[in-house]
């Protein structure tokens, strides 16, 4: 699920349709992906394309890959097969590119040991491509936005920045060296960071994506009906993304997260920097973690320990639901 929240074009219509007690997870929390329950296990269903973020299809490929299989990843699910979703301009640009952007794709979907059973493709004038994927959780432990409690700590696995950091380089502002680092850790595979969420007892868990890190962090305090307070100075940030600040870029996104962020406290003092920071659309972002105070650290240490760039950057207070910038 992405930003352009239709939601309130959708929620009439899911009053209508046949209630399942099968349903473990509905569109109504805003998670990452839906839950189906089938016989002792949990289905895991989501699907995400996006447009390309750089100039290697192969690459384009990975990333848009990595980033739909994040939202079973966000659930604490793993996938088990997934379907290609196409949207190719085949009248301007030769085969061979989206060849190459399969293929990237295919990549992602060995790593992750992720079947590909088909897919669907149309001619459309802007490029995008990405993936149905269904996965399979215990459902037992699934990590909805639903679980964060009082005292929980907030971890993000990945740094923060790649949508100012992709406009700067489609706009020519930023290089490919610039972009290299955030296209590195979009197409990263959110699966070990899931893997160590759920082993070191997660109570909440969502992908950082196209709300921005405040858009998803309000989406855990709602879920929960709890307070979210977030420490700007411990957000893991790409460099390029202040290079790309400093060159006065943004993006749409920016534009329209910020707009629609309310029950946000302390931003009216924040920097126009930080503010950026905050409600920057993310491609293939990190995992939003909450945890109890005791395992975050090891859990932080686990997760360096594996190469992820991640911090602690929050924790969980008595609601009501709203996010405090600190
Ligand atoms: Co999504
Ligand atoms: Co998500
Ligand atoms: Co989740």
């Amino acid at each position: 699920m992405g930003p352009g929240d239709l939601s309130a074009l959708i929620a009439p219509l899911l009053e209508e349709t046949t209630p399942s007690e099968n349903v473990l997870v509905g569109p109504g929390t805003s998670d990452d992906a839906g839950v189906y329950r089938y016989g002792d296990a949990a289905l895991v269903a989501t699907a995400d394309f996006i447009t390309p973020v750089c100039d290697d299809p192969h690459r384009f490929g990975r990333v848009a890959a990595a980033n739909a299989l994040s939202d079973v990843y966000a659930m604490g699910g793993r996938p088990l097969f997934a379907l290609n979703l196409c949207c190719f301009p085949t009248d301007s640009a030769p085969r061979s590119i989206f060849a190459e952007i399969l293929a990237g794709g295919l990549d992602k979907l060995r790593e992750s040991g992720t079947a590909l059973l088909g897919g669907h493709s149309v001619r459309d004038a802007e490029l995008k491509f990405g993936l149905a994927v269904v996965g399979r959780a215990d459902p037992g432990k699934l990590l909805t936005n639903t679980g964060a409690r009082p005292g929980d700590r907030l971890l993000l696995t990945k740094p923060l920045g790649t949508g100012a950091i992709i406009n700067g380089f489609r706009g020519g502002q930023l290089s490919q060296e610039d972009l290299e680092p955030a296209l590195r850790e979009m197409e990263k595979l959110n699966d070990v960071a899931s893997e160590l969420a759920l082993a070191h007892g997660a109570t909440a868990c969502t992908d950082v994506t196209g709300f921005g890190l405040a858009g998803h962090a309000l989406e855990l305090a709602r879920g929960a009906g709890v307070s979210v307070r977030l420490h700007v100075r411990q957000l893991p940030v790409h460099d390029a993304f202040d290079r790309a600040c400093a060159h006065g870029v943004s993006t749409r996104g920016t534009r329209d997260n910020a707009a629609a962020a309310n029950e946000i406290s302390g931003i009216r003092t924040m920097s126009s920097r930080d503010r950026q920071l905050l409600f920057d659309p993310q491609t293939s972002g990190g995992l939003l973690i909450t945890v109890p105070e005791k395992p975050a650290r090891t859990l932080l240490a686990d997760l360096r320990a594996r190469g992820h760039h991640a911090a602690i950057v929050g924790e969980v207070l008595e609601g009501p639901a709203r996010l405090r910038i600190a």
